[in-house]
């Protein structure tokens, strides 16, 4: 055996690596997520759509001195499998020359630190001309040549980008003015929605010197929107929180919150799980195929956080465009989904409001009230229902739903009108009280088999219909509450 170094030829693996798909908003989020590892609190994107349009993204973050941007240039620069900073929105070690070149021919680097300045450039035509990986480095002198390079001179410590040679959008239209406008408001969209949580906390982040107002995608500071409680689960002993929100009727919102939704005619299809790795929102708008994207849970959405240490886990592409799901979490998860999405149910075919009973009393049927009148839908809520959903897998608890629907659809109020308008109803007779606590015990014998809360079920049922309607049940119920707390 003898060993032969096998290095990978430059110009056509610089090239291949412009092919990872990178769209042009998600190729600059990519470099906005360098400079908010670089905890800066200020970035800059500058760019005049010409015939010949260019792009500089400036940063007042940490800023790198020549050996580490000499280490940031080089592709693969950190290896992925590296343990990073809890706040770290790296990953490949690829972003910064993989995203910027996917748009571009040429990528310059100046930074800032100790004072010092250093600059390099990725040029694919330099590349290809020498055959190898080959950087250019640059003198002050040289580097003072580059368009609104003198923003370093205004920051103790920073990074100035220029892109430069947009190829792709030169080949993909005869009009790169316009095209290359598109792209400028597509990716002002995209980074206000995906960076959304940074700009409320401070970040500002300017396109031509206008800031970019943040995306929130749950509208969270409209009085209107219900937030449902925060859940959370740990994997590996990491925590994934959700917190579950159903917006506002459309019809209560102004133009300014729809537009923020992302306009009227998305909203049913940006229904769904949002994930947020870091608090950098990596996918959105869908249920993972865990539900239907139904006009009925268009104004559900929940919040997912995922901490960065499991990657692993989500399998997040370099783009991190995509985010696949474990099993394992998706029925977590469709836990939270399945109350959000009843309420939105509600919400949304309903449009009505709860009737109010007297004594906090959980009812089986409830009472809505609409625009024109009543309906009368099963109450999600009552124990009975779920202590089956706390144990059920989630197609179960879809039948589990059809069926319920459809026993609401059916709800006979035309004869039962008839009949009672006849004098023809039958009261139904109390049941025996054994009957009825036999029948609860059942209940609870799952619910302690399954280990669940058994006060907190007694409780529950002690306040739900029929139980509620014994006195005696109930005063059964409180001795089982004493001798259980
Ligand atoms: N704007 C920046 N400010 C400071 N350091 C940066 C900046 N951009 C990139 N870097 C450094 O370059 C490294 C490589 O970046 P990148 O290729 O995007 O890979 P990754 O983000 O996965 O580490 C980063 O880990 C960071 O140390
Ligand atoms: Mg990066």
């Amino acid at each position: 055996m003898y060993e032969q170094n096998c290095v990978p030829f430059a110009p056509s693996l610089i090239e291949s690596m412009r092919s990872l798909g990178y769209s042009f908003p998600s190729a600059i989020a990519d470099l906005i997520d360098n400079s908010i590892s670089a905890k800066a609190d200020e970035i800059t994107i500058l760019s005049e759509p010409s015939v010949d349009p260019w792009m500089v993204i400036f940063d007042n973050g940490c800023g790198m001195s020549k050996d580490e941007l000499y280490e940031a240039m080089r592709y693969g620069s950190k290896n992925p499998l590296d343990k990073r900073e809890c706040d770290d929105l790296g990953r490949f070690g690829l972003g910064l020359k993989a995203a910027s070149l996917s748009q571009c021919r040429r990528l310059v680097i100046a930074s800032k630190k100790d004072n010092k300045i250093s600059a390099y450039s990725w040029d694919l035509d330099f590349v290809i001309e020498k055959g190898a990986w080959v950087l250019k480095c640059f003198s002050d002198e040289e580097t003072k040549e580059y368009i609104h390079i003198e923003m370093l001179d205004k920051v103790k410590t920073g990074t100035y980008i220029l892109l430069e040679n947009f190829d792709r959008v030169k080949e993909s239209t005869a009009d790169i003015n316009t095209t290359f406008n598109k792209n400028l408001s597509d990716m002002e969209n995209h980074i206000a929605l995906v960076f959304h949580r940074f700009i409320e906390e401070g970040l500002t982040i300017k396109l031509n010197g206008m800031k970019i107002e943040g995306r929130d995608p749950f509208l969270s500071t409209n009085p209107a929107t219900q937030k449902k409680r925060e859940s959370s689960f740990y994997v590996n002993n990491e925590k994934i929180t959700l917190k579950p929100y159903v917006l506002p009727h459309l019809s209560k919102l102004k133009q300014e919150d729809l537009d923020k939704l992302g306009g009227k005619e998305h909203i049913r299809n940006e229904q769904g799980f949002y994930v947020y790795r870091n608090k950098r929102l990596i996918i959105w708008g869908t249920w993972f195929r865990l539900e239907r994207k139904d006009e009925l849970n268009k104004l559900a959405r929940v919040r997912v956080d995922i901490p960065n240490s499991l990657d692993y886990m989500w399998a997040i592409d370099i783009k991190k465009s995509t985010a696949s799901l474990p099993d394992m979490i998706k029925k977590n998860m469709f836990n939270a989904v399945y109350e959000t999405v009843l309420n939105s149910e509600k919400v949304y075919t309903y449009r009505g409001r709860k009737e109010k009973n007297d004594k906090n009393i959980e009812v089986i049927w409830e009472k809505i009230k609409m625009r024109d009148g009543y309906k009368y839908v099963v109450n999600r809520k009552i124990p009975q229902l779920k202590l089956l959903v706390e144990t059920m897998e989630p197609e179960q608890i879809k039948l589990l739903d059809s069926a319920i629907n459809g026993i609401e659809e059916a709800f006979p109020v035309n004869a039962l009108y008839v009949d009672v308008a006849k004098g023809t109803i039958e009261e139904r007779d109390k049941k025996e009280i054994e009957d009825v606590w036999e029948e609860l015990q059942i209940q609870m014998d799952y619910v302690k088999s399954k280990g669940l809360h058994i006060v907190e079920y007694y409780k529950a049922f002690m306040n739900t219909e029929p139980y509620c309607n014994y006195d005696e049940i109930k005063k059964r119920i409180q001795k089982e509450i004493e001798n259980n707390e």
